[in-house]
């Protein structure tokens, strides 16, 4: 499942690597977009053994993403399959009203989830910004999701505020779809709210061009 690009080497996350992806969600410019404090030591564990919980059983989930030449971690990101939940259903307007959209994945654990339909993500330390490894990474989660999976859509949502992550989605040609309402942070606040709003963006197979 390791995956190269042209500067990256793309291992999935499992509980082995925790330590390194310690180095990205830790990083005090990354954890603030996801959550109210640091995560200790014991939550990446968990972060860690869940996500290669999800490759075994799901077949997909977040790479850590290396340096090809130097080794050095610049990052996580990739795809993971959405639960099959009400905050993902605000989802299914954007997606064509076919069966496909709410049919669940064969393999209920870790958790139920959609079979058809992915979410890409990214996240860097910040030390890697503003080289273009995040676009690398959602290209080739694109590249993942439909040619060796050949799922229908992939989805990417983030705060309404974080317009470098948007910035992402445009630069890998996903097209803004609209808002979901979920628990994370409005501009200007510190503390989560049950109805922040999230900028989402699609991408069809059909509408995919690499
Ligand atoms: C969101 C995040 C991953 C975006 O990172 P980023 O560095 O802005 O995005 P990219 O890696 O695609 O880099 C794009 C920039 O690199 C520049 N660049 C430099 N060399 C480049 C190259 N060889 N190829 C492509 N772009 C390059 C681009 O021009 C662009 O610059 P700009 O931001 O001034 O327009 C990063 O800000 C982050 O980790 N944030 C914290 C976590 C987070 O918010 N994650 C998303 C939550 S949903």
């Amino acid at each position: 499942m390791t995956v190269f690009t042209d500067r990256l080497r793309l291992e999935p996350v499992s509980a082995e690597s925790a330590a390194d992806l310690g180095l990205v969600v830790c990083d005090p410019e990354v954890w603030p977009w996801y959550s109210e404090r640091c995560p200790t030591r014991a939550d990446v564990e968990e972060l860690a053994t869940g996500m290669g919980e999800s490759w075994t059983r799901h077949g997909v989930h977040k790479w850590l993403a290396y340096d090809r030449s130097s080794g050095d971690v610049i990052g996580r990101g990739g795809l993971s399959r959405t639960p099959v939940d009400d905050d993902w259903a605000q989802v299914y307007r954007f997606l064509p009203p076919d069966d496909w959209v709410s049919v669940s994945y064969d393999e209920p654990e870790p958790y139920v989830a959609h079979a058809n339909w992915l979410e890409l993500g990214w996240a860097l330390r910040r030390r890697f910004w503003g080289r273009g490894y995040a676009a690398e990474i959602g290209r080739a989660g694109l590249a993942f999701a439909f040619e060796r999976l050949a799922v229908s859509a992939v989805v990417s949502c983030t705060t309404r505020h974080n317009r470098r992550s948007r910035a992402v989605m445009e630069r890998i040609g996903m097209r803004y779809a609209g808002e979901v309402r979920s628990r994370g942070l409005v501009e200007g606040e510190r503390t989560e709210r049950d109805d922040a709003p999230f900028a989402t963006c699609v991408l069809l197979r059909d509408e995919w061009s690499v």
